[in-house]
């Protein structure tokens, strides 16, 4: 199999040759120390743990951690955001190990420290990878500044299946657009270079590989998908994010081809290290290396052996390899060489994070001050703009600031869900909710709000799991304060503002608890109890707009033939209010656009665009007919395609053309397009360019981006956006694996989203 040589992998191979003399340095220092070191502290480097504690009380000599610590029986630990102070005595403690080797230090760092972005899908909205590579900076120099130099992000994994809870966390259907999302990620964590300074991080690419492809969304389910349609439709993020130089990655908890991946020899070595040219360790996820045995592939020796030479480096929480692998080792069952390859790995992270040097460079605690700056949270309500989607606009939005609005439902004063999962030190009352952006926005104006909540988030309250969010709850709202009013007391307080009001403002959608991990729903609606609070509202007879927050796309086909504006927010952050007032207001025009498609019944999941044709193909919007690939109650096409979203602009698109309408392979064409900016406002607008190879040895999707710019215009200004195509962008990995571009014809669509595309042909000769 060819190796895809991207720039990102050019720049970075010629910058490895510049740092050669580093490097033998690096090389020289990691021998000489392993050469002192027994196996046992070998193996204790591929070893990593949740920290579980925030404070260093629990830091007493019988605590199980220190004792390893001491021992040389840790290499990295993870936790919640302990305070630089806590981290400088468990640093302590490793540094007291045999050969006083340090401490990386881990966190979930995914979407902010603690000034907490929109949720990953909600960025990756943005289609703006500048905007994208700032806050993951952002990121960063707020986690290094808490004491941490790993984070456990970007999530990269491609999903088709909104049922999934954890497609939260990534960047939604699309290949190409996920693996610019990644390296975006990677180059804001890290830089664009090897060398780390004290706000650089080592970034995780996870979860390696597939896990959002969990059979019927299912979390952690097998994975049933061939080579070639992972390698077209599924790997490229992956394959990007190394191309990027990221430094580490975490292995899934799915399995693929039968083989669990984290003991996946064809995935962690062949294609991650052989094929992408990943040089960095590999950790288990959570548990992943012990899970093996429920997996059914052998006992905790075993699967810790078969993980071991399958490329995993550092096992998470098993305690599968200090607990077994010096076993295997006397029992032949591995080599020293596979235990050292592994222990050098880890080693060479920490010398480029430049530990050995200072063991304490990221935990000196000297600049806390950057956490929660103004500056970040400016950052911070500049994405959560971006990311909204105007899904569905009858002109009722802008809101007028003259107007009597009725804020209503259960997140339009809610804080802690405006978080969204996987928040880890996010500070619920930190956050800014809808009602507070608003009154904000009024001040001055004679415009008026009124709140309710209006209805609860659930019939019953959600247990708590993984997903839920960790963000702290500080009280904001104390819900157990006094006693509750019903359900339909909430409701009618809510209608009876309503009646009062020029236009109703219904924040409605999932809790934070209803996506993450170990969070799949097999009902994707908005919960019953709210859609009743809806139906009261319609009742009223008044103007609906309404705000959703969410993990994950929702059915929502009544809410969208039924209301007058719909804006998908997900959820976004410490700035969600102000953000949301910006847009609705018209302060900032709306830009995001969809990376998921949105079902319109569950029963269509698996859904994505870029989907093949079939020997009988039934046209999207099509209704119902006989023995073609459709469904007799619903037709194939999306509620809202990937790609799409409205502005409060409109823009108008012409003169698709070619510069020629033929290449040679080796040859180049320029894609021209005229955007219109046709509104009253200035806006932004991405710009996509679709391929489809006419025809071709193996099956090709009906559409695969290749390309997206996203341009500002002023109202009435246009632009030519061109985009270069060569035969790179036209490659796929044939049934024989080979990534070629094959002779012949291509359609070349370009558009506001996959649906409304404009085609030109181009012949490849
Ligand atoms: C999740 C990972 C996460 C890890 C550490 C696991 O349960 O799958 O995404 O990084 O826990 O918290």
């Amino acid at each position: 199999m060819k190796k895809i040589l991207t720039l990102g992998a050019l720049a970075l191979a010629l910058f490895s040759l510049n740092s050669c003399s580093q490097k033998s340095e690096m090389d020289r220092f990691i021998d000489d120390l392993m050469g002192k070191m027994s196996v046992e502290e070998k193996i204790g480097q591929l070893n990593l743990h949740s920290m579980g504690f925030r404070s260093s009380a629990a830091l007493t000599d019988d605590n199980a951690t220190v004792k390893a610590l001491k021992e040389g029986q840790m290499g990295a630990l993870y936790g919640f955001g302990g305070s630089p102070e806590t981290m400088r005595q468990l640093q302590d403690f490793a540094l007291q190990g045999p050969h006083g080797i340090p401490l990386i230090f881990g966190m979930d760092v995914i979407h902010g420290y603690q000034t907490i972005f929109p949720v990953p899908l909600a960025i990756s909205n943005t289609w703006n990878t500048d905007l994208v590579e700032k806050y993951a900076r952002v990121a960063a120099k707020e986690a290094t500044a808490g004491g941490i130099n790993w984070v456990f992000s970007p999530m990269v994994d491609i999903c088709h299946d909104a049922r999934w809870g954890r497609i939260v966390e990534g960047a939604g259907e699309d290949p190409y657009l996920g693996g610019e999302m990644a390296k975006a990620m990677v180059y804001g964590y890290q830089g664009h270079d090897d060398v780390f300074d004290e706000t650089e991080v080592l970034a995780c690419v996870k979860h390696y590989a597939l896990y959002g492809a969990a059979e019927a969304g299912r979390d952690y389910n097998t994975v049933n998908l061939g080579r070639q349609e992972i390698l077209n439709n599924w790997m490229r993020p992956y394959a990007d994010a190394a191309a990027a130089g990221a430094a580490s990655y975490m292995s899934s908890f799915n399995e693929f081809e039968g083989i669990p991946a984290s003991a996946n020899h064809y995935l962690l070595t062949e294609l991650l290290r052989d094929t992408y040219g990943f040089d960095g360790f590999v950790v288990s996820d959570a548990t992943a290396v012990q899970e093996m045995v429920a997996h059914g592939i052998g006992d905790l020796q075993e699967v810790s052996a078969r993980a071991l030479q399958a490329g995993l480096d550092m096992d998470m929480n098993s305690d599968g390899f200090v607990g077994t692998l010096k076993k295997s080792l006397d029992e032949g069952r591995v080599s020293i060489k596979d235990i050292d390859k592994a222990c050098r790995r880890i080693l060479e992270a920490k010398y480029k994070l430049g530990l050995f040097e200072d063991p304490y460079k990221y935990i000196k605690g000297e600049r806390t001050d950057e956490i929660f700056s103004e500056e970040n949270r400016a950052l911070a309500r500049e994405v959560a703009q971006e990311s909204q989607v105007l899904l569905k606009n009858s002109g009722i939005l802008p809101l007028s600031k003259d107007a009597k609005i009725a804020l209503v439902g259960p997140f339009a004063d809610n804080a802690s869900d405006m978080s969204g999962a996987w928040a880890m030190s996010a500070r619920a009352s930190d956050n800014v909710t809808i009602l507070q952006g608003i009154r904000e926005a009024l001040e001055g104006h004679k415009g008026t709000v009124s709140y309710a909540a209006g209805s609860k988030a659930t019939a019953q309250p959600i247990g708590g799991g993984f997903g839920v969010g960790f963000t702290r709850n500080e009280g904001r709202q104390n819900a157990n304060a006094k006693p509750q009013p019903t359900q339909a007391q909430m409701v009618a307080e809510a209608v009876a503002i309503a009646k009062r009001s020029d236009v109703i403002v219904a924040c409605v959608g999932e809790p934070n608890a209803m996506s993450g991990e170990g969070s799949s729903r097999a009902d994707i609606s908005i919960p019953e109890i709210q859609q009743e609070f809806i139906a009261a509202l319609k009742d009223t007879g008044k103007p609906i707009v309404l705000v959703l927050t969410t993990g994950r796309p929702l059915t929502i086909v009544w809410e969208d033939e039924n209301l007058d504006a719909i804006l998908n927010t997900w959820a976004l952050g410490t700035e969600a209010g102000h953000a949301i007032a910006d847009v609705l207001f018209g302060d900032a025009n709306p830009s995001g656009k969809l990376t998921t498609s949105f079902p319109r019944e569950v029963g269509q999941l698996p859904l994505y665009y870029n989907h093949k044709n079939t020997g009988r193909p039934h046209p999207d919007y099509d209704p119902y007919r006989k023995f073609t690939s459709c469904y007799m109650d619903v037709i194939n096409a999306p509620l809202y395609p990937f790609g799409y979203g409205l502005s409060y602009t409109t823009f108008e698109y012409s003169g698709l053309s070619l510069s020629s309408d033929s290449m040679p392979m080796d040859g180049k064409v320029t894609v021209s397009v005229n955007v219109k900016n046709t509104g009253k406002y200035d806006g932004k607008e991405t710009v996509q360019l679709y391929i489809h190879d006419v025809v071709s040895t193996s099956t090709r999707p009906v559409k695969e981006l290749r390309g997206f710019k996203k341009i500002f215009l002023k109202a009435g200004e246009s632009q030519t956006v061109t985009f270069d195509l060569t035969a790179e962008d036209l490659k796929y990995y044939n049934h024989a694996l080979e990534y070629v571009c094959e002779e012949g014809d291509f359609e070349i669509m370009v558009g506001p989203n996959s649906r409304d595309t404009e085609t030109v042909l181009l012949t490849v000769k």
